[in-house]
């Protein structure tokens, strides 16, 4: 359907996305999430809620560019998803920490696998490091950058709560 007159582009535009997980699902017609239109403007806020199994996380991995679509087209801020967004965040549910990395060097760990960090990642540690200890101080962590995973839990459990997708 045409956009109104005047009315900007949404920033988040999925048009009749489904995804099923792989070839054999596809081929049995085994959708995780069916037929999604979905305009979200920028700067609006939206939650989306239903029981396990419905489609949240993958709604998200469809939205961060962490999967693609079987079928439709995902447009975020005027360009077809065709990768991981770096303008995306996802808190997950699961902690996905590993136990044997402080929790400097978990906070690092993307900077070490992915380009263009993962490149520069020995030149610019200190500076990685330091962005890295601003964000810890920003969310309660200040003071537990050389802890492991399973010695700060006391003080996960009272840092503010980040949304779990
Ligand atoms: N990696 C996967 N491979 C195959 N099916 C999956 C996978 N992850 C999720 N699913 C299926 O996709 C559907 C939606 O799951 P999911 O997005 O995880 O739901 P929610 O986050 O709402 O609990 C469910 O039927 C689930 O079994
Ligand atoms: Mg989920």
């Amino acid at each position: 359907m045409a956009e109104l007159a005047g009315a900007a582009a949404p920033f988040i535009d999925f048009r009749d996305v489904w995804l099923a997980y792989n070839d054999e699902l596809l081929a049995q017609r085994q959708f995780a999430v069916e037929a999604i239109d979905l305009q979200v403007a920028q700067g609006e806020f939206i939650a989306i809620v239903g029981p396990s199994g419905c489609g949240k996380s993958t709604f998200m991995k469809l939205a961060t560019g962490l999967k693609r679509p079987s079928r439709g087209s995902i447009v975020i801020d005027g360009r077809e998803v065709d990768g991981p967004l770096k303008i995306s965040g996802m808190a997950f549910q699961a902690p996905s920490l590993l136990p044997w990395r402080t929790t400097l060097d978990n906070v690092l760990l993307p900077l070490e696998i992915v380009e263009p960090y993962r490149s520069q990642f020995r030149s610019k540690r200190a500076e990685y490091a330091e962005r890295a200890r601003a964000l810890l101080r920003q969310v309660g962590l200040g003071g537990y950058e050389s802890k492991y995973p399973g010695s700060c839990r006391a003080a996960c459990s009272s840092a503010p709560a980040s949304a779990a997708r």
